[in-house]
């Protein structure tokens, strides 16, 4: 899909409206995904949500030395948030070098594994908890074997972790170039010499739904969707989307608060091989979850950002193939007519919506008090879902979550699917 252009050569009414248009987007943010109407003109740092910032999370950043006088969390100024769609399309639009750590590992995982206290396998398909090992502790051949157990079992687990922001960024950084966004909330850091111009958060965004409830004037209403409830894969709309995510929740609800991952290896076995070979090779437009201006149309109102990818990729460190669509932001088969796009991705996404056995659903406590518990599950392979059921109120979740971006999206025709590969019935 061509990415939308900027006019060449602005008449001086086109300079005019390009002025009024950033004024007015200026005066009031354009949309930020998180659902609600009220996106606030209040941006920077927020002094009136540290004052509820829970307590477990205020001491990890003060132990930590986060510098949160100027207020928690920061939103990124009018300035620093594109207005056109084509301005947030260039962030990142170009290649950039990715190494895929998890091929450097030992197939056997033997430092990561032998080092652990123990390896649970909470289903057969997804999701693996280790215990017994601090993640800001491990040495670089144990980031790599983590790396490949994440890409074989699309996210493992670490409870009791005590670990600062700076390192959780480190560890995303040695995994790959990890994502600022231009519009999201974000913890304070000190702002780095290799600043995106454009892009120039710390990297380390902010999860937590009061602030996000109170801030963005989200319903709080049982019968009202929340935010992030919903199948999702974050950031399909990069040039480069996200290789591995690693949420930290520091403040976790006593009740509730769970997460729900999916295996796109296991939603691509599920299908028939016709099915499989219709899929094989296709690709889709995927859109972001932030709205920009159109530059051609300005007052029609918010754009996402759209780029085209694969529906099936061959993940680099298992070669195994997987279903790549969410819910949220496939917006459609290229080469298929509307009617037909939509019939096949409503079925992918029950695929992967519906099949219990390829999901796994994760309590993020118990963990020791003063710890907190990490998720670290891999984008290209996997759909989340945050479960929303927790009176924020009462019981509020905070957490803090770094991407690393990966490679450019590929399907490789002669890669197999998961079953294949590891020898298992394909029926
Ligand atoms: C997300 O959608 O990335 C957040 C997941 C969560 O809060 O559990």
């Amino acid at each position: 899909m061509a990415p939308p252009t900027a006019t060449q050569t602005a008449t001086p009414a086109e300079d005019d409206i390009e002025q009024t248009v950033r004024k007015l987007a200026k005066l009031k943010p354009i949309s930020h995904g998180f659902g609600g109407e009220n996106a606030s003109t209040n941006t920077g740092p927020q002094l009136e949500y540290l004052k509820i910032l829970p307590e477990p999370a205020r001491k990890r950043f003060e132990k930590y030395g986060i510098d949160l006088s100027k207020g928690y969390p920061v939103i990124p100024l009018p300035d620093e948030i594109p207005k056109f769609a084509d301005e947030a399309f260039a962030i990142r639009n170009k290649d950039f070098p990715y190494v895929e750590k998890g091929k450097k590992a030992d197939p056997e995982k033997k430092a990561l594994l032998g080092a652990a206290k123990e390896v649970r396998h909470l289903t057969k398909h997804i999701g693996t908890e280790i215990v017994g090992l601090q993640l800001s502790e491990l040495n670089d051949k144990q980031k790599n074997e983590l790396a490949l157990l994440v890409a074989e079992r699309v996210v493992v687990f670490f409870r009791d972790q005590d670990l600062s922001p700076q390192a959780q960024l480190a560890l995303g950084e040695y995994w790959g170039q990890v994502e600022r966004h231009p519009q999201a909330p974000h913890v304070p850091l000190p702002e780095r010499e290799d600043a995106d111009e454009i892009a120039k958060g710390s990297g380390i965004s902010v999860i937590w739904r009061k602030f996000f409830n109170e801030y963005y004037g989200l319903s709080k209403g049982f019968k009202k969707k929340q935010a992030a409830a919903g199948w999702h894969t974050d950031l399909v709309h990069e040039h480069q989307p996200a290789g591995l995510t690693h949420l930290h929740n520091d403040t976790i609800p006593k009740t509730g608060g769970d997460t729900a991952w999916a295996s796109g290896y296991a939603a691509y076995d599920k299908l028939s091989p016709a099915l499989q070979q219709f899929v094989d090779g296709k690709t889709a437009i995927y859109r972001s979850a932030h709205q920009y201006i159109d530059r051609a149309n300005p007052l029609k109102g918010p754009k996402y950002i759209e780029r085209e990818h694969p529906i099936v990729r061959t993940h680099p460190a298992t070669g195994w193939k997987s279903l790549f669509v969410n819910r949220a932001m496939t917006v459609r088969i290229v080469g298929l007519e509307p009617d037909e796009s939509n019939l096949i991705l409503e079925y992918l996404y029950s695929v992967y919506e519906k099949n219990l056995d390829i999901q796994v659903r994760f309590k993020w406590q118990p963990t020791k008090e003063g710890f907190g518990t990490s998720a670290i599950w891999d984008n290209r392979i996997s759909q989340h879902y945050a479960i929303p059921d927790y009176d924020v109120d009462e019981d509020d979740r905070h957490g803090t979550r770094v991407t690393a971006l990966a490679e450019i999206p590929y399907f490789d025709p002669s890669s197999k699917s998961q079953r294949e590969a590891l020898g298992l019935s394909l029926n």
